[in-house]
């Protein structure tokens, strides 16, 4: 994966890289199959998504689609398609249990792993060659609310 970003890309840059980690290590829980590695797998997936996941997408959301969408409407069709895999995310990972985790588990490292190559190859070089300084300093500077909005979070 290409991993020379510009400063204001490095917090994303290393979430994609620890993200495509974590594809790995559910992956390998998921061939494991014994009931106690896809229950690790569902525990880890549930607390990716809380600790780190939520607040990722969010980031993306609001401080690159959305200027895309406002600005640069020649690129709304890769935020639709990257916004819908956010939400697919979202869904698989708060809706993951341990009665279907044989399948949902690589199915979600599956899509994680190809949504991040999308964003490393297409996205977020897209972003550095459009984006004025002042918008790239509010990707580096965002700020996210504490916790999981409500609706969101597992067993809500
Ligand atoms: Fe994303
Ligand atoms: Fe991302």
């Amino acid at each position: 994966m290409p991993n020379e970003r510009c400063r204001q890309m490095e917090q994303l840059s290393r979430e994609h890289d620890e993200g495509m980690a974590f594809a790995d290590r559910i992956s390998e829980l998921a061939s494991d199959g014994g009931e106690d590695s896809l229950a690790e797998g569902v525990r880890l997936v549930r607390e990716y998504y809380q600790e780190e996941l939520e607040q990722h997408l969010q980031h993306e959301e609001q401080t690159i689609f959305a200027p895309i969408v406002q600005f640069h409407r020649e690129h709304f069709s890769l935020c639709v398609r990257l916004g819908t895999e956010h939400g697919l995310l979202r869904t698989m990972a708060t809706s993951m249990r341990i009665e279907t985790a044989q399948r949902d588990l690589p199915a979600f490292a599956d899509i994680l792993r190809k949504h991040t190559e999308a964003e490393e190859e297409e996205l977020l070089p897209l972003v550095e060659s459009l984006f004025t300084p002042e918008q790239l300093d509010a990707v580096m500077h965002f700020t996210p609310l504490p916790g999981t909005p409500p609706g969101r979070g597992p067993g809500s």
